[in-house]
């Protein structure tokens, strides 16, 4: 018993042997579970971690709110007013201690995460416009390194000087079913095929658009998670990570 708890302990508090800061990039497919993998390591270096999708997803609320989307359309008109009026940022809950998405100083964490939002992030995440304000976002949020950033074009376009690039993928089945268990235990009304529809769509919409489109970095160093455990994933980024923050 004694050992197990002492393993648990270290697994969960080990800081990794680097001396000096550096960026991370996490790149992938959706619901592969970046977010999850970037956060933990975050944690463990004491970086600040940044969820791109959760700007997207938060821009894509602010539309939606301001009956920018018709019919699955964005109407152009009024776009640009818009999305400099709109405010993205993350502000810190001292309770859960983790950083919460805000739009216009009002906490969406909850709002941004329903399948509502879902069937339209990629269509809005593909205006030029949307793409240009949110990078320049990104970017001063890394100024001082010390961060781990996921999304589609972290690797490619955000960061393309980035330490350490990771692509991840997974089977869109095992994904599916990830994403299914996480809105039902938050008690959303969904289902496999409709879950399985909207993640192989948002693959297709995230690697076909004109801007940014999501690929592989030459540089990256591809993981498919599809039958690892976290833990097995943290074992495996070690390494990676003390060889490029030596
Ligand atoms: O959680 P999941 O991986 O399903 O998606 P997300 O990271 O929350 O991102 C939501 C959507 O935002 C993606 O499907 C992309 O269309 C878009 N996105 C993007 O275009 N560029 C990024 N850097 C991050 C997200």
């Amino acid at each position: 018993m004694f050992s197990i708890i002492l393993a648990f302990i270290i697994l969960n508090h080990k800081l990794y042997q680097v001396s000096k800061k550096i960026v991370i990039a996490v790149d992938g497919f959706s619901s592969c579970g970046k977010s999850s993998f970037a956060k933990l390591i975050a944690k463990r270096l004491g970086y600040l971690y940044i969820d791109s999708g959760a700007m997207y997803r938060a821009v894509t609320l602010g539309f939606i709110q301001n009956g920018l989307i018709e019919d699955g359309v964005v109407k152009k008109n009024d776009l640009l007013e818009n999305i400099k009026k709109m405010d993205v940022g993350f502000s810190f809950n001292p309770n859960s201690k983790l950083h919460e998405t805000t739009l216009n100083g009002v906490v969406v964490e909850e709002h941004i995460r329903t399948i509502g939002v879902a069937s339209f992030v990629s269509i809005v995440a593909a205006i030029p416009e949307v793409r240009e304000r949110m990078v320049e976002l990104q970017r001063k949020l890394g100024v001082d390194k010390g961060i781990v950033m996921d999304g589609r074009d972290i690797g490619t376009v955000v960061f393309p000087n980035a330490e350490l690039k990771l692509f991840m993928t997974a089977d869109p089945k095992i994904r599916a079913e990830r994403r299914l268990k996480e809105l039902l235990e938050k008690g959303q009304p969904v289902n496999f095929e409709e879950i399985l529809a909207n993640i192989e769509e948002r693959d297709h919409l995230d690697q076909t658009r004109d801007v940014s489109p999501l690929r592989k970095a030459d540089d990256a160093v591809i993981l498919d998670n599809s039958y690892m455990t976290l833990d097995e994933q943290m074992v495996w980024v070690e390494k990676l990570i003390e060889e490029r923050a030596k």
